[in-house]
């Protein structure tokens, strides 16, 4: 039988009660019993306790929020025996930067601009999901982000377009595999549909206005670009989208989604967000809610507590839904379950599944994903790489430098602390002759290397939305402020050849509901950095952060500094490796990052209004440049570019020219550089951004090699969607071309385009 007819033999059967079943999926998590209450309206066991009984009836399509493959099957077995059918539940999870392995977060990855690395790492998030049982990613969030205060644009791949949809499609490849169904694969869903990122003040879950332009040149590329790459399933978005709630928009899902962007997987809602078109003042009650939302096309109810889709009987009866809208909607669901052989076999292998957990080959993947994602901000005078042979002793300082926790970041849950690699315990595993940390090497020379925390991140304990799951509180609840620590860390700094001072944000201050006003290292952080340069030994500032800080000090004071992201369960070793020159830094920024918060939202690509002269100065109170331009990163090496050259002087609109440069390595050790190529168009029918990144490529050179890299420039990287027209053009005009190492790329030539 095809999937279609399996799937139709099965409808044909169902009762409006088990279709709205179907396209329900609950939460299902006990709370800990520590958990800060009261968070969720309901009691401990009260969640477990109704979906079981759901279960038991035939009436749930999906599950979220389970890892454990022994209860993944328990509750798999009540799906099967529960529903007349044998219908399976489909199992979806957040696995968005890894399950047991934990991967750098989204915006580190994204940093790393290698396509194949985080291909590589979205498969073995996948592996691992799979084999305990999860069947979908809520991943990747492809929403583009111009707001750091917006603390989910550490999910995202940050400001771009161009790069937001290449990074996009790897996630989807490395979730997913070629098609839907591949073995050990899951289904990948971009979210958030759509504009999420824009929300007013950067503040999460609040209003978005969106411009046809922003939606059409910015916000759709990465999305249509997921879809391309074969999606599966799309999440909605909470917020209001230029007045009405995403969620219960018909033009958003069926108009542009469906119709236009052609995606032919299933829609979910976010969590609750069918419900809350009764909260938004748009749907009239739970009933009204539900019609709505499967009016508009949204598939399936992401629901924590009651579920407006099952009122989805007394709806149809009403006359508000169509049978054949939730026909519709079930087709896609079922078609799904039978492309991902849950009704062939729902159940997995509890042994193999912790064998799958336990593969060292995923740590080295995550290994070279966090070594890969790092950017070096700043290097004065060849500080990095450190020599640990010349060096008799390195001081370990700062509140993230040993906090697992915090070294493997936020949305993971499934994580093990005790193999997570800190910072303190690479660089003693690297250069300290400590050989019985995981990551551990055999240095020729021992360096002594000493560790002081010197002041916690912040004093005061810090509620976050997954503190209610437990598992996810920060490094350092009780840390107290304390003179004789902070001047234990200057001390220990004083005597040392070299200090390395970790310092950022705790894993949750960014994330979920975890929106800031201010980008300001948190606490006495900034004061402690301040105290170990005033001692004279040479600094090394390594950040943990999932957005932009307020850096401005350190940029002018730190002679090194080097962004490691939340890097993840190998972490440490990562940052160690880099530190000592076994490999170079090579990412790039994916954000343009903001001298302070008052210039935010900021973007490179930003087009010129009024007075160009001006550019430079459009606060008198602050400059108009970022404190580092998107794209930015330095390495080991030393790389120049020349003989750009672009192949035809002219073209039609409808032709591609190549553009080609030289890159050379003339300094002495390999290095990677991100080849980054951005365009602008002179004059048209509408006005462009100064500059778009529209090719890049990351390379590894030999000290002293120089390599030809090309990019096509065609029709699909000129044409933009013109507000004025509704569509597509591709202008004819004078087109500038910049390639280098970051976005302000001073290497320029240009071509025609004539009609
Ligand atoms: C988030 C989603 C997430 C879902 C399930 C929501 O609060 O917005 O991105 O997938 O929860 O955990």
């Amino acid at each position: 039988m095809t999937v279609q007819e399996r799937v139709e033999k099965l409808l044909a059967q169902m009762t409006p009660a088990e279709k709205a079943g179907q396209l329900t999926q609950y939460f299902y998590f006990r709370l800990p019993p520590d958990a800060p209450g009261p968070v969720l309206e309901f009691d401990r066991d009260e969640q477990p306790r109704m979906v079981e009984a759901r279960l038991g009836e035939g009436l749930v399509g999906s599950l979220l929020f389970l890892t454990d493959p022994a209860e993944i099957n328990r509750l798999q077995r009540l799906a099967v025996e529960g529903n007349r059918f044998g219908i399976p539940a489909l199992v979806g999870f957040d696995v968005v930067h890894g399950l047991r392995t934990v991967f750098p977060v989204p915006i580190a990855m994204a940093a790393s601009w290698d396509l194949e690395v985080i291909e590589a790492g979205q498969a073995v998030a996948a592996r691992e999901a799979r084999a305990v049982g999860i069947h979908w990613a809520f991943a990747p969030m492809v929403d583009i982000a111009r707001d750091p205060r917006w603390g989910r644009i550490i999910e995202g791949a940050g400001e771009d377009p161009y790069l937001g949809a290449a990074v996009a499609v790897a996630q989807v490849r490395g979730f997913q595999g070629q098609e839907m169904g591949t073995p050990e694969r899951i289904i990948a869903g971009p979210k958030h549909f759509a504009g999420y990122g824009y929300a007013l003040g950067g503040r999460d879950y609040d209003e978005v206005d969106l411009s046809d332009s922003q939606l059409w040149n910015v916000v759709l590329p990465p999305f249509r670009a997921a879809i391309e790459a074969g999606a599966g399933n799309v999440m909605t978005a909470y917020m209001d989208l230029n007045g009405i709630p995403a969620t219960g928009s018909g033009w958003l899902f069926t108009d542009l989604l469906r119709d236009t962007l052609g995606f032919d997987g299933f829609v979910v809602s976010d969590a609750n967000a069918v419900r809350n078109l009764v909260t938004h003042g748009f749907a009239a009650d739970l009933t009204d809610a539900g019609a709505r939302a499967v009016n508009a096309g949204v598939d399936m109810e992401m629901a924590i507590s009651g579920a407006a889709y099952a009122h989805l009987p007394e709806a149809l009866e009403a006359g508000e839904v169509d049978m054949a809208a939730v026909d519709a909607s079930v087709r896609r669901i079922l078609a799904a379950k039978v492309r991902m052989g849950l009704l062939d076999d729902p159940y997995v292998d509890e042994d193999r599944a912790r064998q799958v957990l336990a593969d060292p080959a995923h740590r080295d993947v995550a290994r070279v994903a966090a070594e890969r994602s790092a950017v070096l901000l700043r290097n004065e005078n060849g500080l990095l790489p450190l020599d640990a042979t010349a060096l008799g002793s390195v001081a370990v300082i700062g509140p993230l430098a040993d906090s697992p926790r915090d070294t493997i970041g936020p949305w993971v849950f499934d994580f093990d602390l005790d193999e997570t690699v800190t910072v303190l315990a690479g660089v003693r595993a690297r250069a300290g002759g400590d050989r019985s940390g995981p990551g551990a090497a055999t240095p020729d020379h021992a360096v002594r290397v000493g560790y002081a925390r010197g002041v916690p991140v912040v004093q005061r304990e810090f509620p976050s939305l997954f503190d209610m799951f437990g598992g996810n509180t920060p490094s350092d609840p009780d840390g107290f402020d304390d003179d004789a620590e902070f001047r234990r860390a200057v001390d220990l700094a004083a005597g040392a050849d070299v200090a390395i001072v970790v310092v950022g944000e705790w894993q949750n201050m960014i994330g979920e509901m975890a929106s800031r006003s201010s980008l300001e290292l948190p606490g006495r952080q900034l004061e402690l950095l301040q105290a170990v340069v005033g001692t004279g030994t040479p600094v090394v500032l390594v950040v943990m952060n999932g957005r932009p800080l307020d850096l401005r000090w350190p940029a002018a004071n730190v002679p090194a500094i080097l962004d490691v992201w939340y890097p993840g369960t190998q972490g440490g070793t990562a940052v160690a490796n880099l530190l000592f020159g076994d490999v170079s830094p090579g990412g790039k920024l994916p954000f343009t990052w903001p001298r302070t918060v008052g210039q935010v939202p900021m973007t490179y690509a930003h087009t010129i209004s009024h007075e160009p002269e001006n550019q430079a100065r459009r606060y008198w109170d602050e400059a108009s440049t970022p404190l580092f331009p998107f794209g930015y990163g330095l390495s080991y090496g030393r790389f120049t570019y020349t003989n750009l050259t672009v192949d035809e002087p002219s073209t039609t609109t409808r032709g591609t020219v190549t553009v080609s440069v030289e890159v050379a390595n003339t300094g002495d050790r390999e290095a990677d550089e991100v080849v980054q190529l951005y365009l602008h168009q002179r004059h048209g029918t509408a006005s462009r951004p100064v500059r778009e990144l529209k090719g890049f490529e990351r390379v590894t050179l030999a000290a002293g090699e120089s390599r030809t890299i090309s990019f096509p420039v065609g029709p699909d990287e000129r044409r933009y969607w013109n507000a004025a027209v509704r569509d597509w053009v591709t202008d004819a005009s004078t087109f500038d071309v910049w390639v280098g190492g970051d976005s302000t790329a001073d290497l320029t030539t240009r071509f025609e385009v004539t009609k």
